[in-house]
């Protein structure tokens, strides 16, 4: 089996989105209480934030993360979460019917954002709430002083204000499991009007209306059309939602879930599109897509619903193995190979909640395998997206008809010179042999670093025992001959090389 492709420095996508590598942290089961936050723990720092997973979020290459919800914020009042612990008040979260401490607030987490270096994007209440009460907050983090509410910010210790730039109009509005779940109209005039009254607040806020929650909701497309016929002058964004899994043993099929987010991307970019032709708007509206992952969703919606309302449970803790690593590693190609139009992105979500981060009350924080084809994508796609033709032979798929068995990105850095080229192979049983042309680049390019994850047990995973049993390997028998580099990429497998 064979698949070429050939790089061409001058067909620019768009550059690398530095957003595209966020993440997500909700008050959902263990992401906020015992994930990145637990003071009794012995690496907890003077605020009680565990170093071991500011640490790790680092390393992750996390640029952004969206908080504090996720179907959380759809009931959530922001200001249980400010002033004195001691008096904020305990609520039930009906999302996850589980008891909310309001311990951590927003900041709380602001704090967390700075260590851990990353842009907060932040998601308002449009379930239960309304137009007054993302005015609040946004006063809260946003108003620099000398207002009721900024002063409340200043007395609680934060000084200056946060500025955070890009806001979600609600979450997940769309799906019947929402608190405050609405028809399109609704939902489109009140994030139009909630738009415009932050803007009013603040005219050079980015904002995101909600978009569907997967391709498979029977409102997808017309929901983002009528809600954009609504807000389009006044948002910047729609966002997506998409998680992907393996349904009864069907590897294949899981395998090619990018092309489920490929469709997913390309048809709401068209949908857009043909509402702003229909405005005769000129402004284009970016996709941010803030929630996307491996998620187990059938076994969680299988589950019987916790009897008792607990603080921070374990709520789908879904461990991670190769294959689904590959996915992950999959879906990022998709996303940088739509950089155009796809200029913000969360992996959802960051810790023990379907994420790449575990950790265990009290004990250690460890790596799950779709970790490493996050951070590694985020450490090495640099500088432009290149748009490439990739020539590959087909499979059979159950859920897609005939999908390409390798799917692949570059990235070109002009300022450096360096060539990356991510690729899979979502062959299950064969290698393939994959040629890369770079003659079209000047000088001569030589491998700088080659990784790869791929394992004989495409089921393996990670655990805290053994949390180094799936890693990147070194990819070795790159060979480079007259300006074509040829690899054999082995069957399940995800792999990064970068050229200088
Ligand atoms: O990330 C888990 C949940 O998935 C989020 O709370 C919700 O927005 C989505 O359905």
């Amino acid at each position: 089996l064979r698949a070429r492709v050939v790089l061409n420095p001058g067909a620019v996508v768009a550059p690398v989105s530095r957003r595209t590598f966020g993440s997500f942290v909700e008050h959902m089961g263990r992401c906020v209480y015992t994930g990145i936050y637990e003071p009794g723990h012995p690496l907890a720092d003077e605020d009680g934030f565990r170093t071991d997973v500011l640490a790790l979020a680092r390393e992750l290459g996390v640029s952004m993360v969206r908080y504090p919800g996720g179907n959380f914020v759809s009931g959530y009042r922001w200001e249980d979460g400010v002033g004195p612990r001691e008096q904020r008040p305990r609520r039930r979260d009906l999302a996850w019917r589980s008891i909310e401490t309001n311990e951590v607030g927003i900041d709380e987490f602001a704090k967390w954002a700075e260590k851990a270096d990353v842009e907060i994007m932040y998601a308002v209440n449009l379930g239960t709430r309304g137009v007054q009460e993302a005015l609040d907050v946004h006063e809260y983090v946003n108003h620099p002083e000398g207002t009721a509410i900024s002063e409340q910010r200043r007395a609680n210790g934060a000084e200056k204000p946060y500025g955070i730039k890009l806001w979600c109009l609600g979450n997940e509005l769309d799906g019947p499991w929402q608190t405050g779940h609405k028809t399109p109209e609704e939902y489109g005039l009140l994030a139009a009007s909630t738009a415009r009254a932050l803007r009013s607040a603040e005219p050079d806020l980015e904002l995101v209306a909600c978009g569907s929650s997967s391709s498979s909701m029977p409102t997808f497309g017309t929901w983002e059309s009528t809600v954009l016929e609504h807000a389009y002058d006044v948002v910047d964004y729609v966002s997506c939602h998409a998680y992907y899994e393996e349904h009864d043993g069907d590897l294949g099929s899981f395998l090619a879930s990018a092309v489920d987010m490929d469709f997913f991307v390309n048809s709401i970019v068209a949908t857009a599109d043909a509402v702003g032709a229909r405005l005769k708007s000129t402004k284009k509206i970016n996709i941010s897509f803030d929630e996307w992952n491996v998620w187990y969703l059938s076994r969680f919606q299988n589950a019987p619903l916790p009897e008792e309302w607990k603080v921070a449970p374990r709520v789908i803790e879904d461990r991670y193995n190769v294959a689904d690593a590959v996915v992950v590693g999959n879906l990022l190609i998709s996303l940088l190979r739509h950089s155009d139009r796809v200029t913000a992105a969360c992996q959802a979500q960051l810790v023990n909640v379907i994420a790449p981060i575990m950790t265990e009350p009290g004990g250690p924080a460890w790596k799950q395998t779709i970790f490493h084809p996050f951070a590694k994508t985020a450490a090495l796609a640099k500088g432009d997206v290149l748009r490439l033709h990739i020539d590959a032979p087909t499979y059979e798929t159950a859920k897609y008809g005939a999908a390409p068995l390798v799917d692949a990105v570059a990235t070109h850095d002009p300022a450096t010179g360096d060539v990356t080229v991510f690729a899979v192979n979502r062959d299950v049983t064969n290698p393939v042999e994959f040629s890369v042309d770079l003659s079209a680049f000047e000088g001569e390019l030589s491998v700088a670093e080659s990784w790869i994850l791929a394992d004989d047990d495409v089921y393996a995973y990670n655990t805290k025992e053994a949390p180094e049993r799936v890693e990147l390997r070194s990819f070795d028998g790159v060979t480079i001959d007259g300006g074509t580099v040829t690899v054999t990429l082995p069957k399940v497998s995800w792999s990064a090389i970068r050229f200088t």
